[in-house]
């Protein structure tokens, strides 16, 4: 097994939801989890709360995601996890659409290339210390399946899974294991009642089959397990985990 117990990780999106769930599991397990966010007001009150570092970082920026990984390293030497937490949801628009290319576009700035700017920087320094680490995208259900006017958000989260398989097979040589966690709906800023207004909550969580005998969406604690049972297993790469209380199956 992969023992968390001193590891430095990465966190991205660790200001909030699934990520900052997943910044206390680490520290749960006695590593050394860093945020890292562009929302600066809730990324510096976590990180001090917990006592950790946080660095303001837009993630689709690729020279300031170099420069921040440079300052990790030089601060703590070595980099052995990497989560990519951050993500944005997609409005949703028809192809035909005068904005549908430009809103695509943005989904496809922080899902995909801030993804792969992480992943090129910190895999980077994964190799040159000779590997032993884990990675963990993070795609969705609509990485797996799709939607109607999603070309944004679905096709961003399903070039995700694309990028993990590659990068697994990349890395394997030098035991970098990179997978893939797919949320369902999950009680976040991005998933809630007061976003969506009760009407539609409810029917998009009627959608998803454990919602029906648990009265309730996934929460953060329960993706961010699977997240950390992904950097654990140590014989686990290219793999996604959809934790989506039934709904991909039917
Ligand atoms: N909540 C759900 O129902 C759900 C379902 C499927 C997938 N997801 C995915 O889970 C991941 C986490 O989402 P969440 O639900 O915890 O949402 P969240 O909004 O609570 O957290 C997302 C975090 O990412 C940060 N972020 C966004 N864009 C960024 C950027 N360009 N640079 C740096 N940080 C950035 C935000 O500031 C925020 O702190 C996302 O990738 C999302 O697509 C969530």
């Amino acid at each position: 097994m992969f023992d968390i117990n001193g590891k430095v990780a990465v966190v991205t999106g660790g200001a909030n939801g699934i990520g900052l769930a997943t910044v206390k599991a680490i520290l749960a397990k006695g590593g050394h989890p860093i945020i890292a966010d562009y929302n600066e007001e809730a990324g510096k009150r976590e990180a001090e709360a917990l006592g950790i570092p946080f660095y303001k970082i837009d993630i689709s920026d690729e020279e300031k995601v170099k420069e921040m990984f440079d300052d990790i390293i030089a601060k703590n030497e070595h980099l052995d996890i990497l989560v990519n937490g951050a993500g944005i949801g997609g409005n949703s628009r028809p192809i035909t659409a005068p904005d549908s290319l430009e809103l695509a576009k943005r989904s496809f700035n922080v899902n995909v290339h801030g993804t792969l700017n992480c992943c090129k920087y910190a895999i980077a320094q994964m190799q040159k210390q000779g590997g032993n680490c884990a990675v963990v995208n993070v795609a969705s259900i609509l990485g797996v399946v799709s939607n109607p006017n999603s070309i944004g958000y679905s096709g961003s989260k399903h070039a995700v899974i694309g990028i993990t398989k590659s990068l697994a097979l990349e890395n394997a040589p030098q035991n970098i294991r990179v997978n893939v966690l797919c949320p369902g709906f999950t009680d976040t800023a991005m998933f809630n009642k007061d976003l969506y207004g009760e009407q539609i909550y409810n029917y998009i969580l009627g959608l998803q089959p454990l919602s029906k005998g648990t009265g309730r969406a996934a929460n953060v604690d329960e993706q961010a397990h699977a997240i950390i049972f992904m950097i654990e297993n140590s014989y686990l790469t290219g793999q996604s985990i959809i934790v989506d209380g039934g709904y991909t199956v039917q």
